[in-house]
């Protein structure tokens, strides 16, 4: 299986998951290439869904092309589910997001949710996380004086993705070089850095399911 045909193979597990949902629940949809197969296949499902809370523009009109619902936050009190890939995640269930820059959206919805299934394939699940460079949205003014800051906060090396914009007219530095033995405190580290609206770092709210999808099929786990 090519890696594609496993982010296929994760998402349609993912489907699986949400299939005993009562009727007419609104859940929550990531962004990327994996969250693609899984609108994708939602569609095609034929699920009754009330509607779905988006964590990005990109996956809003892929949803709404399908003629799935657009949910807002301020009218649902609490998602059943969030359903997201990952760029890495660790064995507690760990990870870094916004490879695709909508780490902040993505942490929002998140937060809203009962449980976070993460739908990946199986060359995102690492030891120890900070290999895939770590996104972080700044407000643009502020991406330098940020940029320093996290360079002496972590050893790590900061830059600029220039090409990107985020949803929130935000940019995205991604940081370089790191391992990173406590996920926990460098989320709450870098929260506390003035001009960082997000970090890539799910850590104080990791996933609570995985979906992993390996050459022996999708290994479905839930953190401890
Ligand atoms: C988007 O900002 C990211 O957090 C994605 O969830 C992550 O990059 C996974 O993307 P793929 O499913 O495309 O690998």
């Amino acid at each position: 299986m090519n890696q594609d045909e496993l982010k296929q193979a994760a998402a349609r597990a993912a489907l699986e998951e949400i299939k005993g949902l009562p009727p007419g629940s609104v859940i929550g949809v990531g962004t990327g290439s994996t969250v693609n197969h899984f609108i994708d296949m939602l569609a095609a499902s034929g699920l009754r869904i009330a509607g779905a809370a988006s964590s990005s523009e990109a996956s809003a009109r892929r949803l709404a092309a399908h003629g799935i619902g657009l949910a807002s936050l301020d009218d649902v009190e609490e998602l059943p589910v969030y359903v997201d890939g990952a760029d890495e995640i660790d064995h507690a269930f760990n990870m870094i997001k916004g490879g695709g820059a909508a780490l902040t959206r993505e942490k929002i919805v998140a937060a809203a949710a009962r449980r976070f299934v993460c739908i990946c394939d199986e060359s995102k699940y690492v030891a120890t996380l900070g290999r895939f460079p770590l996104p972080v949205e700044v407000i643009p003014m502020a991406r330098v004086q940020v940029a320093r800051h996290i360079a002496r906060l972590t050893g790590g090396e900061p830059r600029w993705r220039e090409s990107v914009v985020t949803d929130n007219n935000n940019h995205i530095l991604d940081v370089h070089g790191l391992a990173i033995e406590n996920p926990v405190e460098l989320e709450a580290a870098l929260n506390q850095i003035a001009g960082i609206v997000t970090n890539g770092l799910f850590a104080r709210r990791g996933a609570d399911v995985l979906l992993l999808a390996t050459s022996n099929g999708v290994r479905r786990s839930v953190r401890a």
